[in-house]
């Protein structure tokens, strides 16, 4: 069997159509604008990519868009005041905080203080639980990603045995109890492994469709899969360089062994990877929508 490869890249261009459309149209019938804040402490090579990715595409899209690029050394009362000001500010729907933050700022504190009705990464508490309990109003946006990933390749979830490996705050526990809602397009049985896994082949042979979130490259060999998985490979690896300079990125999936037993695979580049900044317009036009009322 050779698995379909499912183009993150192309799934992404999809759903920023969709928006660049539904942005116009808020814009012509209500007047309004998406706003989004994007705030970046410090000067992490990895992190202004992100950001500079970020604030282009939602400019693309028709998003209103302001970057606050802020020194390292900025304290975390000067970071929580700029919060509260654009919690504050009614252009702005969606507040994002670049993370990593710097050690010597308490990240959960700044995340904490976000609106929860501007938290368009679904970082904060109140948005945790209620996806939870099944009444999200953001979804973070890899775990959504990956759902719009398999809905959208026709992969069924319901019923399906899922398993999921890594366990973070930001793509394994969310992911989980995302696919596990009992809701119509949803419904997975899932299981979570984590660091404390006895043995995660035992899970990894049982998937229909497994998700790897864990950040080592060849995690998951071809031995590990039974025929015909769906494969989400959420991993981003640096592992050198080209010739040219550029980063050399693999999964936590040995894509090359796996792909001959799956039914359909992500590949890295160009798979998770687009997806999440495609979320995070998402969300930054639901908060828009949820303030004005409108959702
Ligand atoms: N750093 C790496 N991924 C993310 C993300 O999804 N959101 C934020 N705020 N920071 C990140």
């Amino acid at each position: 069997m050779t698995a379909q490869i499912i183009s993150g890249r192309d799934i992404a261009s999809e759903i920023k159509e969709e928006l660049t459309q539904e942005i116009a149209a808020l814009k012509a019938k209500h007047n309004l604008v998406p706003g989004l804040a994007t705030v970046l402490v410090g000067e992490n090579p990895a992190s202004q990519i992100y950001v500079g990715q970020k604030e282009k595409t939602s400019q693309a899209l028709g998003i209103y868009s302001e970057r606050h690029d802020l020194p390292a050394d900025t304290n975390e009362a000067e970071l929580l005041a700029l919060v509260d000001k654009l919690n504050k500010d009614p252009k702005i729907h969606g507040i994002l905080v670049q993370l990593p933050l710097p050690e010597h700022i308490n990240s959960t504190k700044v995340l904490y203080l976000i609106d929860p009705g501007k938290d368009v990464d679904a970082f904060h508490p109140v948005n945790v639980g209620k996806l939870m309990i099944g009444e999200p109003d953001f979804l973070p946006c890899t775990p959504h990603g990956i759902y719009q990933l398999l809905i959208r390749s026709g992969v069924n979830i319901k019923g399906a045995e899922v398993v999921v490996v890594g366990a973070s705050n930001i793509v394994g526990r969310p992911v989980a109890a995302l696919l596990s809602l009992e809701k119509e397009g949803f419904g997975g049985t899932v299981t979570l492994c984590h660091i404390l896994t006895k043995d995660i082949s035992v899970h990894t042979k049982r998937a229909d469709i497994l998700i790897v979130a864990v950040g080592k490259p060849k995690l998951v060999t071809a031995d590990m899969v039974k025929n015909g998985v769906v494969v989400i490979d959420v991993g981003t690896n640096r592992i050198g360089k080209t010739a040219e300079g550029k980063d050399i990125l693999v999964g936590d999936v040995d894509f090359e062994a796996v792909k001959e037993k799956a039914k359909a695979i992500t590949p890295v580049p160009g798979g998770v990877g687009p997806m999440t900044i495609a979320m995070l317009m998402m969300n930054t036009v639901k908060a828009a929508k949820l303030a004005a009322g409108l959702a």
